[in-house]
């Protein structure tokens, strides 16, 4: 007998989360078989009660429902009430566990993978939509120098600022607010790089040693990480480490089970 798992989303073809999440199975020797459901946008609910009364153990949920996810859970984790976006759902009897994981997947992928410590560090955040607020507690857990959120529209990053305040040294601004300073650590969490624009980032931002790091990825550099190299930067990422820890993030909690996920990421990098 396997349970099932999926992850839900539109679209969805892309995902990597079914490779991913078979891959993990295979490895822990869990008996389970994963998933991929395109729901129509106006049609997540119908969705997830139908995967349920399949027998349906838990779904990874992803663009454009996290936010729909939040507002079905029955029960909320800390992380996913901060976020406020639910990244992960758990079906128990009657309940419905929302969690979200890609702030501890991003973390986990900067600190782990990539042995960049963020304690004492000077970050800089770019966006202030959702994919930025689930990022910023775990961020704040780091004890980072700073965490400067930088945002075209200004009162979204003075918002989350506002809201996070109290949990660490955190300020906002538009891009050019921080132009002459410096930053160990750009994360891009905006949309920018799926519509191929770059943010208006001054170029002075970055030095020689700065990580730059882009939570999208494609098969070849964003516009982000090109501009990060042009300025010199030599260590870039793009978002595979972190999709691959959240997703790992997940697993845990449905499974109890901690995979692997070196090999995962390396996998799914794009082959030279
Ligand atoms: P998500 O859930 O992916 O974060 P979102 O809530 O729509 O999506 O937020 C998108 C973020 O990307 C916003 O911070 C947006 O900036 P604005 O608030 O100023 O709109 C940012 N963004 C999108 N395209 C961008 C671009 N070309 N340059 C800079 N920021 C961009």
């Amino acid at each position: 007998m396997f349970d099932l798992y999926a992850v839900i989303g539109n679209p969805i073809s892309h995902s990597k989360s079914p490779l991913i999440h078979t891959e993990f199975s295979r490895q822990t020797d869990q008996p389970l078989q994963y998933e991929a459901i395109l729901a129509p946008i106006d049609g997540f609910e119908v969705a997830v009660n139908n995967f349920r009364q399949q027998g349906g153990k838990g779904l990874n949920v992803t663009v454009p429902f996290k936010l729909e996810a939040y507002k079905l859970s029955t029960l909320l984790t800390g992380r996913a009430r901060t976020a406020q976006a639910v990244n992960t759902l758990k079906f128990d009897s009657d309940q419905i566990l929302g969690d979200n994981t890609d702030g501890a997947g991003l973390v986990r992928d900067i600190v782990f993978n990539l042995s960049t410590a963020i304690t004492a560090k000077r970050i800089l955040l770019m966006g202030a939509g959702g994919a930025a607020r689930g990022v910023i507690q775990p961020l704040l857990e780091q004890k980072p120098r700073i965490l400067a959120i930088a945002n075209r529209t200004l009162p979204k990053a003075r918002e989350l600022q506002r809201q996070f305040f109290s949990q660490g040294n955190i300020i906002s601004g538009n891009y050019l607010d921080f132009a002459g300073e410096h930053f160990d650590i750009i994360i891009n969490a905006t949309s920018a790089s799926l519509n191929d624009e770059l943010p208006p980032l001054p170029p002075d931002i970055f030095s020689e040693k700065s990580l730059a790091y882009d939570m999208m990825y494609r098969n070849e550099l964003t516009h982000f990480l090109q501009f990060a190299r042009q300025q010199g930067v030599k260590h870039l990422a793009d978002g595979i480490g972190m999709l691959v820890e959240q997703a790992a993030e997940s697993f845990f909690l449905w499974r109890g089970i901690r995979p692997e996920t070196r090999n995962v990421i390396e996998m799914l990098k794009p082959k030279a």
